[in-house]
C-alpha cells in the first residue's frame, strides 16, 4: 500500500463536539483493534465501552480528586506544580461522548521462568521483563483503534497520564476479568476543530540507523 495518509491524518484529539458515536462505528473500531498482532496470538485485550456522560464526568472527578490528594501529600513545590499542571491533561476525556477502557491480560513469558531456573541475575531478568510483551500487544491494538477511529472521521487520544487513579477507576467501573488490569483510557468523538495538528517528529536520521 502506497497511500499512508491514514497514518499522517491521525492526531491526538482532546476536544470533542456533543455528537454521539453510533454503536456500529464503535463495534467497527474495536473490531479493528482486535486485528492487531499479539504475542503468541494471545489477544490479551478487553475493551470496556462507556457512553454514559454522567459516569464519564464522575471518572474525571476521580482523577481530579486523586491528583489533588497526591499534590497535598507532596512537599516538593516543583513536583506539586508539575502535577497540578497535568490535571487538565489527565482529564481531557471529560467531555467525550465515548470513553474506552483498555484492559490487558498478563502474557506469561516463559523466557523469564527459564532464566529464573538457570539462576540468572536480577539484571538479566529485568532486561527481559522490560520488553513487556503484554504491553507491546496491547499497544498494537490501541494503535489500530486510534487509526480506525481516525479513518472513520473520529478523534481519539491514547491516555495513560491518569494511571495514578486507575485502581479507583477500576473500582468505579466494577468490571472484573480474571488477570486483567486497566492500561489506558481512550476518549472518542467528533473533533471540535477541523484544524488538527500533531507535534513535529524527530528527523529520520535521528531515529533510524541502517547497518550494511
Ligand atoms: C502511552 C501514551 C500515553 C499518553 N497519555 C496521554 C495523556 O494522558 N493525556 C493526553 O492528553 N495525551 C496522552 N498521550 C498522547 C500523546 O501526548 C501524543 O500521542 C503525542 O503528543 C504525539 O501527538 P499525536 O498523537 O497527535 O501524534 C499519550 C500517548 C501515548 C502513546
Amino acid at each position: 500500500m502506497k497511500n499512508l495518509d491514514f497514518i499522517y491524518n491521525r492526531h491526538s484529539v482532546r476536544n470533542f463536539t456533543n455528537e454521539s458515536v453510533p454503536q456500529n462505528d464503535i463495534d467497527e473500531i474495536i473490531k479493528a483493534a482486535t486485528y492487531a498482532p499479539s504475542a503468541k496470538n494471545v489477544q490479551n485485550w478487553h475493551f470496556v465501552v462507556l457512553k454514559n456522560k454522567h459516569k464519564i464526568q464522575q471518572i474525571a472527578g476521580i482523577v481530579e480528586n486523586k491528583n489533588s490528594k497526591l499534590v497535598d501529600s507532596l512537599e516538593d513545590e516543583n513536583l506539586k506544580k508539575e502535577l497540578v499542571k497535568f490535571r487538565t491533561y489527565h482529564t481531557i476525556f471529560k467531555n467525550a461522548p465515548v470513553l474506552i477502557f483498555v484492559f490487558a491480560g498478563l502474557y506469561k513469558d516463559i523466557t523469564v521462568d527459564i532464566l529464573k531456573l538457570k539462576n540468572a541475575s536480577s539484571e538479566e531478568i529485568q532486561n527481559i521483563t522490560r520488553i513487556a510483551p503484554t504491553i507491546q500487544s496491547i499497544s498494537a491494538s490501541i494503535e489500530n483503534l486510534l487509526l480506525s477511529a481516525s479513518a472513520l472521521g473520529y478523534g481519539a487520544c491514547w491516555m495513560v497520564g491518569p494511571s495514578y487513579a486507575f485502581q479507583e477507576i477500576e473500582d468505579f467501573l466494577g468490571f472484573k476479568k480474571e488477570g486483567y488490569f486497566l492500561t489506558s483510557l481512550i476518549p472518542i468523538g467528533i473533533p471540535e476543530s477541523i484544524d488538527l495538528k500533531s507535534p513535529k517528529r524527530k528527523p529520520l536520521e535521528e531515529v533510524m540507523t541502517v547497518i550494511d
